[in-house]
């Protein structure tokens, strides 16, 4: 779920304004797609007490289309917006999935914005209260009741008609919602896509660095690994100069939080919760949707020859670990003080001010502007959980001085409790989880993943599932090995010049819809 730099997400870390999500994506040039809006209840549960006092009132929900391909009696292809503004999904509708489908079945491609994201916000401003609407259930009747009531200006002939196939995709989080939406109005939709469908909701999260630590280079990662042993040692040890020289070597001597340290140290990696810079999760099979940032970091890692001036950093803590080199901490640090450090534009190292790394400051955490980040870190809170923390046990890609209250406290400081609404004292899982998590199963939807997906563990195919997951035509699954998060959402107008498991991919979900459709036939 969170993505990457350009969008941006949790402040905090004013930094580098990082991102939310488990999507990224990188920015096309923002091509015209005109922003059309629906009068859409912000309340479709008027019989829940979850909900009370309820409102009758409708906001301004926005969604794009292109009808260049579109013949009459072709489908919708209802692009599920996300946690990001529909803009951000331009290219799905110009070159990636939706492109493929419309093409092929002279379809229409739709994107409609989610609710609380873009310029789609039911308030002026996001107060605890006012965020009291952004719940899964609510998110995924939006979807149902633009199915049911979308109109398209400019084309010909009414689409929201009971026997229009509809079918849905979306990546990551709106994955998830496509899952939760094909399994709760499942009549009135043709088929779904869930492309890696975050459906199942852990409260920890720590298997995100599985993956890198699994196919990432081997030599970068015991570099990574050996150095945070070390760093947990000395914090271990409480030996405050140590831990000061420590945080010096990095350029970071002014931050007074060892959460925040460990935070930033680990952004070239990711999480938690933000991604000031491209990680493991923004690699792409086409450099154009993605970033190889990822592979210029373990490059210097592992650098065997760096310049003396750099090596010599590697012995600067050995007094702390018997004598023993810390193999690759120069060239780490040197990484960090070259690539991160100068985000911090103020120089206020440890301040919330764009760029730096500080996040222990309440005031800027409870400002209740609307914004995307804020958005999804509430919905973090309240229902989705997904906290990346180092694992319990055995090797650890970040400082085991990430644990679940780090993240925890952003809630605390984020959402005060309003007159209406409190967040909990730990997301209510059961929320999201009630759909069915990682065995969720609806008719004609389809779940497709990527085998060295950092959030491939909450997905369909996690290694926690059972397995092996065998398709059907009407339960249809599809792991694509190599690929990372909803890589298939990607494409280059060009299917058969992409490369061979990508290509498949998209022939299969070719083939998928095609079945999707016929079976719509056959009822309807
Ligand atoms: C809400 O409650 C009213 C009155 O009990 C009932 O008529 C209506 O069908 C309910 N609506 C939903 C959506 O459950
Ligand atoms: C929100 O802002 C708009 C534009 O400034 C204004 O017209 C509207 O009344 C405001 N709504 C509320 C509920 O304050
Ligand atoms: C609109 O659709 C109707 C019914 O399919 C058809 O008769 C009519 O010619 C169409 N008009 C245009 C402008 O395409
Ligand atoms: C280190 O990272 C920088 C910045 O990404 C990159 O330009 C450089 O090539 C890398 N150096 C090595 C030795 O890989
Ligand atoms: C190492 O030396 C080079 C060349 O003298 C210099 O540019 C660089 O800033 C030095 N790096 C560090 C970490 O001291
Ligand atoms: C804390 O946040 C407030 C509001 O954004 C900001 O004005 C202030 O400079 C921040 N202080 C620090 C130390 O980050
Ligand atoms: C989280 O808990 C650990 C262990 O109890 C403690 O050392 C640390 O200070 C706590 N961090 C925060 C942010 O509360
Ligand atoms: C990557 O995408 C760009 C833009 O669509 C395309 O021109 C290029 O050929 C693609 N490269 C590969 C290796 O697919």
């Amino acid at each position: 779920m969170k993505v990457s730099i350009l969008f941006c997400s949790l402040a905090a870390i004013g930094a580098a304004t990082p991102a939310p999500s488990r999507l990224q994506a990188k920015r096309a040039d923002a091509p015209a797609y005109a922003a059309h809006t629906i009068d859409q209840p912000i309340d479709h549960f008027q019989n829940s007490s979850r909900y009370e006092p309820h409102t009758k009132d409708t906001f301004k929900q926005r969604y794009f289309f292109d009808s260049s391909y579109y013949k009459p009696g072709g489908p919708v292809f209802l692009y599920i917006g996300g946690e990001i503004s529909g803009e951000s999904r331009f290219s799905n509708l110009e070159t990636g999935i939706i492109q493929i489908l419309m093409e092929k079945f002279n379809g229409l491609g739709v994107i409609l914005e989610n609710r609380y994201y873009g310029g789609s916000y039911p308030y002026n401003s996001s107060t605890t209260d006012e965020l009291r609407f952004l719940t899964t259930e609510q998110t995924i009747a939006d979807n149902a009741y633009f199915r049911q009531h979308a109109t398209f200006p400019g084309v010909n002939g009414s689409l929201n008609g009971a026997d229009v196939p509809w079918i849905m995709y979306g990546g990551s989080l709106a994955g998830a919602y496509t899952a939760f939406t094909m399994k709760t109005y499942n009549s009135i939709f043709a088929g779904g896509i869930g492309s890696s469908a975050t459906t199942q909701a852990l409260l920890e999260y720590p298997q995100w660095y599985n993956p890198i630590m699994k196919y990432g280079p081997s030599d970068c990662v015991s570099r990574i690994v050996d150095i945070v042993d070390k760093i947990d040692a000395l914090i271990d040890s409480g030996n405050t100069r140590g831990i000061q020289q420590l945080k010096e070597v990095f350029g970071l001597g002014a931050l007074q939080n060892l959460g925040d340290f460990a935070m930033t140290i680990a952004f070239p990696i990711g999480g938690p919760m933000n991604y000031p810079t491209n990680t493991w999760q923004e690699l792409n099979w086409n450099e154009t949707y993605g970033s190889d940032d990822f592979w210029d970091f373990c490059s210097n890692v592992t650098n065997i020859d760096p310049p003396k001036n750099i090596s010599s950093v590697d012995k600067v803590l050995s007094k702390y670990s018997n004598g023993e080199a810390w193999v690759g901490l120069g060239s780490y640090a040197d990484y960090i003080k070259k690539v991160l450090l100068p985000s911090c534009e103020s120089g206020r190292i440890d301040s919330t001010d764009p760029g730096c790394f500080g996040t222990q400051n309440q005031t800027f955490y409870a400002d209740p502007s609307n914004g995307g980040s804020r958005s999804y870190l509430y919905s973090t809170c309240s229902e989705s959980g997904g906290y990346q923390v180092a694992p319990k046990h055995g090797p650890s890609l970040i400082s085991r001085a990430l644990q679940r209250n780090y993240t925890q406290q952003w809630c605390t400081w984020a959402f005060p409790p309003g007159q209406h609404n409190s967040v909990p004292m730990s997301p209510e899982l059961h929320y999201y989880n009630k759909y069915g998590g990682w065995n969720i199963k609806a008719e004609n939807l389809a779940l497709i993943d990527g085998s060295t997906d950092v959030w491939l563990d909450l997905c369909y195919h996690s290694d926690l599932a059972p397995s092996p997951r065998i398709s059907s035509d009407k339960y249809p699954s599809y792991l694509i090995a190599g690929a990372g998060h909803h890589w298939d959402s990607y494409g280059i107008k060009d299917v058969a010049a992409e490369p061979a498991y990508i290509r498949e991919a998209h022939e299969w979900e070719i083939r998928t819809v095609s079945r999707f459709l016929q079976s719509w036939t056959q009822k309807h």
